[in-house]
């Protein structure tokens, strides 16, 4: 038996990075999954890649910032399986990397702010409705160890990891008492395609970022994954309100 047997769940950001690994690790613990992400030919590759793997996926092509592209995902979840057990907010963007904050372009903000913000409060409305109907719940969000310091040049970034931390915590009181829990999930520089630039043409860089991690080696997909498959499953039942670091020791190394 897989630890998700016989849920419902959805990944938003799932067609690459951290949401692809974990939509495929979801589906091989017997979770059926929606797969969630507004680039369609990587969304469909892999629902495709859990249906040959013996796994139920659909895709759903949507923009998360945008309210009726994330009501509609969340109904054809609904639609599709009946229920929602688990919502794993994963989508997210970086934006201008190193722009510091009195050059940094206001339409920038709009964008980070809509999809990392406002993508998780809609995906969680919206699926709070059909969770409270059924009084069970696992939402999950992306934080990022970036709320948590403050570096130079992501600060709009950073701010909208600390606001969804902060919501979720809430949410979590808010439906504590319905069945529903809310934990997020902050991971350190990850090695994904959101730092493709960096890894790819900066090599140098990369390998200072990993040097300085106390584990030695950047995040991969499979950290995240498997803390995602943790909040999911009921191995996490008396957990909620949680932040859990997934970064290799980096926020605390301390001197
Ligand atoms: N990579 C890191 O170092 C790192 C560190 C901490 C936190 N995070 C967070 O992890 C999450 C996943 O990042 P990743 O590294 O896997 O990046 P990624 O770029 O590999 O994947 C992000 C996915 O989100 C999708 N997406 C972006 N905007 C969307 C929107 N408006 N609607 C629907 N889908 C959208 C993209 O198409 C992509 O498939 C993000 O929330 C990111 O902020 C990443």
């Amino acid at each position: 038996m897989g630890k998700l047997e016989g849920k419902a769940a959805i990944v938003t950001g799932a067609a690459s990075g951290f949401g692809r690994e974990t939509a495929v690790l979801f589906a091989n613990e017997g979770a059926r999954v929606v797969v969630i992400d507004r680039d369609k030919k990587g969304g469909i590759s892999v629902a495709d890649e859990i249906r040959k793997g013996g796994g139920e996926a659909v895709f759903v092509e949507a923009d998360v910032s945008k309210r009726k592209d994330a009501k509609r995902a969340v109904e054809a979840a609904v639609d599709g399986f009946g229920k929602i057990d688990v919502l794993f907010n994963n989508a997210g963007i970086l934006g201008p990397r190193g722009v510091y904050t009195e050059d940094f372009p206001e339409e920038e903000a709009d964008r980070l702010i809509g999809v990392n913000f406002m993508g998780v409060f809609l995906c969680t409305k919206y699926a709070l409705h059909f969770m409270v109907k059924s009084k069970n719940g696992s939402i999950i969000t992306t934080g990022s160890d970036s709320a948590y310091l403050g570096n130079r040049g992501l600060s709009v970034y950073s701010a909208t990891k600390g606001a969804v931390i902060a919501f979720s915590r809430v949410v979590a009181m808010e439906y504590a008492k319905k069945g529903i829990r809310a934990n997020t999930i902050s991971p350190g520089a990850g090695q994904t395609p959101m730092h493709a630039q960096l890894i790819e043409h900066d090599k140098e860089a990369w390998k200072k970022v990993e040097e300085g991690i106390p584990l030695g080696r950047a995040c991969y997909p499979t950290d995240v994954a498997h803390a995602a498959l943790f909040f999911a499953s009921d191995d996490s039942k008396y957990i909620t309100g949680a932040n859990l670091m997934v970064d290799g020791g980096w926020t605390v190394r301390g001197l």
